[in-house]
C-alpha cells in the first residue's frame, strides 16, 4: 500500500486547481465522502498488522496536504474574485464631474450681497401675479401698451372667467406688495423670474430675470438714488466705473431715467461691446410716481421714494463678455463649466 500511497500523493500534487471548476472536480475526486481518501482510509482495514502503522500515517499526512492545498486554492480563488489579488494601484481613478452653481445665480447672488451690505432687505413676490399688481398699482391703465398681448403672458382663471393672471411681466409687482403690508421706511430689493411673449433672440428670451429696488423714507431724493446705483456699479464692476443717468420714461417713476455704466472693457473710450459709445445700458429708475404711493395708500405729502430695476442676464453678459442670453438656459456643461 506504501508505494500506491507514494504514487497517491505524486497525483494530489500535481492535480490542477487553478479555476473553481477545477477546484471542485479535485474535492470530489479526492476530499468528499465518496472520494478516493475516504475510501483509501477503508482499504487500510485490510493492510497487515507490520504495514498498517506507517500506511496509517502517510495517509493522514496526505489527507492533510490535500486539504491544505484545497484551501490555499479555494482562498486565491476567492481574492481574484474581488479583484484585490491583482488590483493595480498605479492606474489612475475616474474623475467625477462636479455641479457648480448656475453663473446668474452666482451673479445674484453677488447683487443681493452688496445691497444687503447697505442695509436692502430681500423680498420677492409670486410669478403667477394679478393685474392689480403687475399693471394697476404701477400706474399702468388697461389701455397702456405695456399690456399688450404681444408682451404679455395672461393666464386665465378656470372657474372664473373674469379673472385674469399674468405671467409677471416685470418684478416691479413686488414694490407694491411690499408697500401694502409695510410702512415706511422701506428698504428692499426684490429679484426674481420675469415672463415677456418676445421673439428670443440671441438678446431676448421670453423669460429672464430681474431685480428691483424700493427705497420709501421722508426726503427720499434722486441724489440718493443716483448715489446708491453709483455705489452699485463700482462694487459690482470695479471702482473705475462711472454712472450717468439720461432722462426716460416709465408709468410709475416720475421722473424717470435709464442707468448707463461706463464700459468696462474699454473704460468708456468705445469698442464693440459698448457699440463705439463708452457706455451699456443697465437699467430703469426714477422717483416713485405719486399715483403709485396713492394705489397703497402712502400719503405722497408726507413721503418719497426712488425705485430702480434691472436685467440680470444683461448684468451678467456684460460683466463675463457673454454673446447670447440662450445660453444661460440651454444647460450646455462646456458653457456652463467655465464660470
Ligand atoms: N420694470 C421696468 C422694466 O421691466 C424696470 C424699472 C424701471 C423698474 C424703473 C423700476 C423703475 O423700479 O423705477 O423695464
Amino acid at each position: 500500500m506504501l508505494n500506491n500511497l507514494a504514487d497517491i500523493e505524486q497525483e494530489i500534487t500535481s492535480c490542477p486547481v487553478g479555476n473553481k471548476e477545477e477546484l471542485e472536480a479535485y474535492r470530489l475526486k479526492y476530499l468528499s465522502r465518496n472520494g478516493l481518501l475516504t475510501s483509501l482510509f477503508e482499504d487500510l482495514k485490510g493492510v497487515s498488522r507490520e504495514e498498517k502503522p506507517a500506511a496509517g500515517k502517510k495517509l493522514n499526512e496526505i489527507k492533510r496536504m490535500a486539504e491544505a492545498k484545497f484551501n490555499t486554492a479555494k482562498a486565491e480563488l476567492e481574492d481574484k474574485d474581488t479583484g484585490s489579488a491583482d488590483m493595480d494601484l498605479t492606474i489612475p481613478g475616474r474623475s467625477f464631474s462636479v455641479g457648480r452653481e448656475h453663473i446668474l445665480s452666482q451673479t445674484l447672488a453677488e447683487m443681493v450681497k452688496i445691497f444687503r451690505e447697505i442695509g436692502f432687505k430681500v423680498t420677492d413676490g409670486p410669478e403667477l401675479e394679478e393685474e392689480f399688481y403687475n399693471f394697476d398699482a404701477l400706474n399702468t391703465p388697461a389701455h397702456h401698451p405695456a399690456r399688450d398681448m404681444q408682451d404679455t403672458f395672461y393666464v386665465q382663471d378656470k372657474n372664473d372667467r373674469d379673472k385674469k393672471y399674468v405671467l409677471r411681466t416685470h418684478t416691479s409687482p413686488v414694490q407694491i406688495r411690499t408697500m401694502l403690508k409695510n410702512k415706511p421706511p422701506l428698504r428692499i430689493v426684490s429679484p426674481g423670474k420675469v415672463f415677456r411673449n418676445e421673439t428670443v433672440t440671441y438678446k431676448n428670451y421670453f423669460m429672464f430675470q430681474q431685480i428691483e429696488g424700493l427705497y420709501v423714507d421722508k426726503n427720499v431724493s434722486m441724489r440718493d438714488l443716483k448715489g446708491v446705483l453709483d455705489y452699485f456699479f463700482r462694487k459690482f464692476y470695479g471702482e473705475k466705473t462711472v454712472t450717468r443717468f439720461i432722462p426716460s420714461f416709465f408709468p410709475f417713476t416720475e421722473p424717470s431715467g435709464q442707468v448707463d455704466v461706463s464700459c468696462f472693457i474699454c473704460g468708456g473710450k468705445g469698442c464693440k461691446t459698448c457699440k463705439e459709445t463708452g457706455w451699456l445700458e443697465i437699467g430703469g429708475c426714477g422717483m416713485v410716481d405719486p399715483n403709485v404711493f396713492r394705489s397703497v395708500n402712502i400719503d405722497p405729502e408726507e413721503y418719497t421714494g426712488y425705485a430702480f430695476g434691472m436685467g440680470i442676464e444683461r448684468l451678467a453678459m456684460m460683466k463675463y463678455g457673454i454673446k447670447d442670453i440662450r445660453t444661460f438656459y440651454q444647460n450646455d456643461v462646456r458653457f456652463l463649466d467655465q464660470f
